[in-house]
């Protein structure tokens, strides 16, 4: 899109050469001759930059340039002074024009003020853009006592600069705990660098973490920095830490305990300046006895823990979180953000939600893409029961033959699957699917809540 630049001017040779010159440049240009119409025009609609003259009739630059401030607070100005009113263009200047150039005009030096002048206009705006997306990313959704006191906890620990550990099951939100406490920390400027311990084949770890010398491995063609070395003067994120080798386990508390690395086939060790973050899924405590995780890494890393709390201890988060990704995703795709209907609120809020968030944002991406219309109704919700796959459920009876403790948990997977899969086919009414399945309402309600198909405040309010 061209950028658009308003001249104020009241000398007609001024206005209509700098109209030329930047016309000619690509820039839409309007021009008017006096302050007063310069606010007016800012009344109707928004320019990229405002070519000022400070020195007008009635109503003078320095005026115009705070009374335009409360119309529009971002529009760049440049001042353009007059023959002895360098003074004033440097006043401007300091009450918020962003440069200012001289009469005569110098035709190159002005369009080099209005470039860069415009150039900055745009690196700041991407600037925001990016952070709120940003921002936007790390939010940490949810009003339960489960998230209230970790908020409080995260925001109590951050400025220190202790390890933390973050306990929790997979897709609780363990990644999303550290990127706060790093971004309310006081490393906020620095790097946060992420090294997952468990995708990482055990061979190469070392390198990752500590880096490598040139030559050090057949491969290894160049000097390579290790992720310690990434993060200093920030966070290092060490993710799935259980699932590192016990050789890895004794390098890595030595860098610990001497914030110093050593590089693979390196001579020198390289002091470093990082605070640890690690989370994992496992008991470590159960990985200890086992001889799988080492005693003293786990009281090195452990010195704050942290526990993300599983979705199904949080449910009243559920429609939070559920409008939070609608509103996320529907932006990424470009698309105006659907209306979900009660139903199929309660539909998801009822859900078991073995993969916790990631699995229910994975859940609202799908019907974000899947749903024609602008409602998300029960029955566009597909089934994750348990973690099996969706399409399985559909095919109900068909699907693979999982492994079951007994003939009764057998049953009841089946069960669970085929009501809910009838109970979406009606639209996710109660009474309907009740009919369909030739069972009493009550029977079906008793039976969906016992799965865990319903939340019991919603259902029960909804269903008495
Ligand atoms: N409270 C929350 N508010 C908003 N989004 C959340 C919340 N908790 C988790 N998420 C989102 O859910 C997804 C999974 O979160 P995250 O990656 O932090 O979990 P994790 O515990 O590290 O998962 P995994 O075990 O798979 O590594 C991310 O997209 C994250 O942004
Ligand atoms: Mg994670």
């Amino acid at each position: 899109m061209r950028e658009s630049i308003l001249v104020v001017d009241d000398e007609a040779g001024v206005r209509s050469s700098l109209a030329g010159i930047l016309g000619d440049e690509g820039y839409v240009v309007e021009t008017v001759e006096s302050g007063e119409a310069c606010l007016q025009a800012l009344e109707g609609r928004r320019y990229d930059l405002i070519l000022l003259d400070v020195w007008l009739p009635k109503m003078d630059g320095l005026e115009t340039l705070s009374r335009l401030r409360a119309i529009d607070a971002e529009v760049p100005v440049i001042v353009i002074s007059g023959h002895g009113s360098i003074e004033t263009a440097v006043k401007a200047v300091r009450i918020g024009a962003q440069d200012f150039v001289e009469k005569p005009l110098s035709l190159d030096k002005t369009l080099l003020v209005v470039r860069n002048a415009l150039r900055q206009r745009r690196l700041e705006k991407e600037n925001r853009a990016l952070k709120e997306q940003v921002e936007h990313r790390f939010t940490m959704v949810g009003e339960s006592a489960a998230i209230a006191a970790l908020r409080a906890e995260i925001a109590q620990a951050a400025p220190s600069n202790g390890r933390v550990l973050i306990f929790g099951e997979n897709g609780t939100g363990k990644e999303l705990v550290a990127r706060n406490i790093h971004l309310q920390s006081l490393r906020a400027q620095g790097p946060f660098v992420e090294v997952n311990c468990a995708a990482i084949p055990e061979e190469l770890i070392e390198s990752e973490l500590f880096g490598h010398a040139k030559g050090a491995f057949t491969g290894a063609l160049a000097a390579r920095k290790g992720k310690f070395e990434l993060a200093d003067g920030g966070t290092l994120f060490l993710d799935e830490v259980g699932d590192m080798s016990l050789k890895t386990q004794a390098k890595v508390l030595r860098a610990l305990q001497e914030q110093r690395i050593e590089p693979v086939g390196g001579a020198a060790s390289v002091q470093v300046d990082v605070r640890v973050i690690a989370a994992t899924n496992k008991r470590l405590e159960d990985e200890i006895r086992r001889g799988h995780f080492r005693e003293d890494l786990y009281f090195r890393l452990n010195v704050i823990p942290f526990h993300a709390p599983p979705l199904r201890e949080r449910r009243e988060d559920i429609p939070l979180l559920v409008r939070h990704f609608v509103a996320e995703l529907s932006k990424e795709y470009g698309r105006r953000p659907k209306e979900i209907t009660a139903d199929a609120m309660t539909a998801l809020a009822g859900l078991p939600w073995p993969g916790n968030v990631r699995e229910l944002r994975n859940i609202v991406e799908r019907v974000v893409i899947m749903t024609p219309g602008e409602r998300i109704e029960a029955r566009h919700i597909p089934v994750p029961l348990l973690g099996i796959a969706a399409a399985s459920a559909e095919t109900s009876a068909a699907g693979p033959v999982d492994d079951f403790p007994s003939l009764a948990d057998a049953r009841e997977d089946f069960e669970k699957r085929y009501i809910w899969k009838k109970y979406q086919e009606c639209g996710g009414n109660m009474s309907r699917t009740a009919e369909a399945l030739s069972v009493e309402r009550s029977n079906l309600y008793r039976k969906m809540k016992g799965y865990g198909l319903i939340p019991t405040r919603r259902g029960e309010a909804q269903e008495a």
